[in-house]
């Protein structure tokens, strides 16, 4: 491996450290208490997980945790009135509704119900908006994770070459956004571009989002690029299931010149980002 290791972990645990220090001094200063509500529908066993982990990280930094849950056959009103009481409610500064919901459910109509400034997921149309013109919004915490490690790394990222693997509303389309408001020359590619190893291969910087167990080779990779890997992926290892990226981690990590680990690397930075926007959440709506 000659790539240099970019560790989510510890950096996720450095932004939870400061988030905790400002949370700390709203309480001190203002009488402030960050609030975070997090809503599950279901019983989906991999959005428990990540709705415990949210929970337990939201109380660590200081802050309050609200859970609601929800069961699997719950009618869409039920969620809407939830909303519009978390909506109306000054402790909670911010609301998550966890994805996937139940087939019956309109997941675009249902984040759109959520106030856009209580939208620490960044994904109401008026945030994605406000990402796409350049104003003020809550960005989505996975992308916006991916660029402070990127902007750890290089600092400016003016004048690159960035490829967007994923056109997602939840990654790729935030993900090109922001490395556009950061000057990256910009390629959004997904399942349908042709010649895709060669389009990779122009990348200063690649972002994986696709879903793809181990997709990306390392011939794909230019010479000293930064490979950013979102893929969390659970794949049979013989007895054994395994995680794994959406790049093939040994390959890509003898070209490139920085790669983040799965685990270990996107993964800790969303939460640590969660954390951060309900701060910002709490802080705007008390001026
Ligand atoms: N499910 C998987 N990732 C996410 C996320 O970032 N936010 C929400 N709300 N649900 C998810």
């Amino acid at each position: 491996m000659t790539a240099k290791l970019i560790d989510g972990k510890a950096f996720a645990a450095t932004i939870r450290g400061r988030v905790a220090d400002h949370v700390a001094r709203l309480k001190e200063e203002h009488d402030l208490t960050p609030g975070l509500a997090v809503v599950l529908v279901g019983e989906d066993p991999a959005s428990q997980v990540y709705v415990r982990s949210k929970g337990k990280q939201t109380k660590e930094a200081g802050m309050a945790s609200f859970e609601h849950k929800l069961p699997v056959d719950a009618d869409q009103e039920t969620l809407l009135k939830l909303i519009n009481d978390l909506n109306n409610d000054p402790e909670v500064h911010g609301i998550l509704v966890q994805l996937p919901l139940p087939s019956h459910m309109d997941s675009s109509l249902v984040i759109n119900a959520i106030a856009p400034e209580k939208d620490v997921d960044g994904f109401h149309v008026i945030n994605a908006g406000r990402l796409a013109t350049g104003q003020d919004a809550m960005v989505p915490c996975t992308p916006l994770g991916c660029l402070m490690m990127l902007r750890d790394h290089h600092g400016d990222l003016s004048g690159m070459n960035a490829v967007v693997l994923g056109r997602s509303n939840i990654v790729g389309k935030p993900m090109a956004q922001l490395l556009l408001g950061e000057s990256c020359t910009v390629t959004i590619a997904h399942s349908r571009t042709r010649d895709l190893a060669d389009v990779v291969r122009q990348a200063d910087v690649v972002v994986a989002a696709v879903g793809r167990p181990e997709m990306v080779p390392g011939d794909w990779i230019k010479p000293g690029a930064t490979v950013i890997d979102v893929g969390i992926n659970r794949i049979q290892d013989g007895e054994k299931t395994r995680l794994v990226g959406d790049v093939e981690f040994d390959s890509c990590a003898e070209v490139a010149g920085a790669i983040t680990p799965v685990p270990g690397g996107v993964g800790p930075m969303t939460i640590a980002c969660l954390l951060a926007n309900t701060v910002t959440a709490a802080c705007r709506a008390n001026g």
